[in-house]
């Protein structure tokens, strides 16, 4: 039994494939959790968003998707981090037991910082912050990919920093959850999932794009006769988590044969993509009407979670002595 946290970050390019095997699904499908947060990092955001519109509009697209995904029957939570009042005082006291050497390390950084040399102080401080997003919920496992991976360290160093400092287990130290295969998918490009290269496939793309996008994941050119590796195409990597056992053992036979080429592989896994998410884009499409039902969803679990941030923020304020 197991709290956990999983997330999905308001970016321009919505929810992608990876996102959605990496962090949503073995959310969904984990049924040992005690008590389920979806977590909308939106002031993670403001590392580089700045414009308001931008904000609006990313912001309202991941909510339509990430209600689209909900089970109809669940004890999730779902939250904004900016709605959280106490979120920001509680990074405060965190930054305060937090080494700047600790955050000198920190990959984030570095990499925004080698990009552009003024890089701003929300890019420096995130890793706290996000450190306040898992620990005042007591969450245990957090599912992310290998960039967080060292993010999800600092947390536990920073909340048993705390605990050690005070000698009391405020916080507890949470874990991170990898699924391994989801990280090492080669995408479109063949090159391993990542924010810098634009070569993500997103659950709620329209049909065409998604079809332009399949057609150019790259392969190579074994004639059509021949037959082909299954286990080596970027096409059939990607069937392989959406196709039901069965059509996927038919497909691995048709690449056996030969005579089945990779623009087929290609528009087979365009089918099986619309038929695997063909519900939640259909919710997608009513969602997108009506918008304040997720609004006033979101305003009644906003309440939740600030009742649980503002117990621990209680707690915090004795133990510090304020
Ligand atoms: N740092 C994450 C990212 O940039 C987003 C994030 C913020 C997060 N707070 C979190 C992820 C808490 C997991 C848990 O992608």
């Amino acid at each position: 039994m197991k709290k956990i946290l999983t997330w999905v970050k308001p970016t321009g390019n919505g929810m992608h494939l990876g996102n959605y095997l990496g962090m949503y699904k073995p959310f969904i499908e984990n049924s040992k959790w005690k008590e389920g947060f979806l977590f909308i990092p939106d002031f993670h955001s403001l590392t580089s968003v700045h414009d308001k519109e931008t904000m609006q509009k990313n912001k309202r697209r991941l909510l339509i998707e990430v209600f689209s995904l909900l089970p109809e029957e669940s004890d999730i939570v779902v939250f904004e981090q900016s709605k959280v009042r106490r979120i920001n005082d509680i990074t405060w006291v965190l930054s305060s037991v937090t080494p700047y050497s600790l955050m000198l390390r920190a990959h984030s950084f570095k990499d925004s910082k080698n990009k552009n040399s003024d890089t701003n102080m929300a890019v420096f401080n995130y890793p706290i912050l996000m450190t306040a997003d898992i620990i005042t919920y007591d969450v245990e496992l957090v599912p992310v990919g290998n960039d967080q991976k060292q993010h999800i360290e600092f947390a536990r160093d920073i909340a048993e920093n705390f605990n050690k400092t005070y000698k009391k287990e405020v916080f507890k130290l949470p874990e991170e959850h990898i699924e391994k295969e989801v990280w090492i998918i080669p995408w479109t490009d063949g090159k391993k999932m990542s924010k810098s290269y634009d070569n993500f496939i997103g659950v709620f793309d329209d049909e065409k794009l998604l079809k332009k996008k399949i057609m150019s994941i790259q392969t190579d050119d074994t004639p059509l006769e021949e037959p082909k590796n299954p286990d080596t195409c970027n096409v059939f990597a990607l069937i392989k988590f959406f196709a039901s056992e069965q059509r996927k053992e038919e497909v691995r036979n048709k690449y056996l044969a030969g005579n089945y080429g990779y623009g087929h592989a290609k528009l087979e896994l365009l089918e099986i993509l619309l038929e695997y998410f063909k519900k939640p884009r259909e919710k997608y499409a009513e969602l997108e009407k009506n918008f304040e039902y997720i609004e006033k969803k979101l305003a009644s679990w906003n309440i939740k979670a600030n009742e649980i941030a503002d117990r621990k923020y209680e707690e915090i304020l004795k133990v510090i002595g304020l």
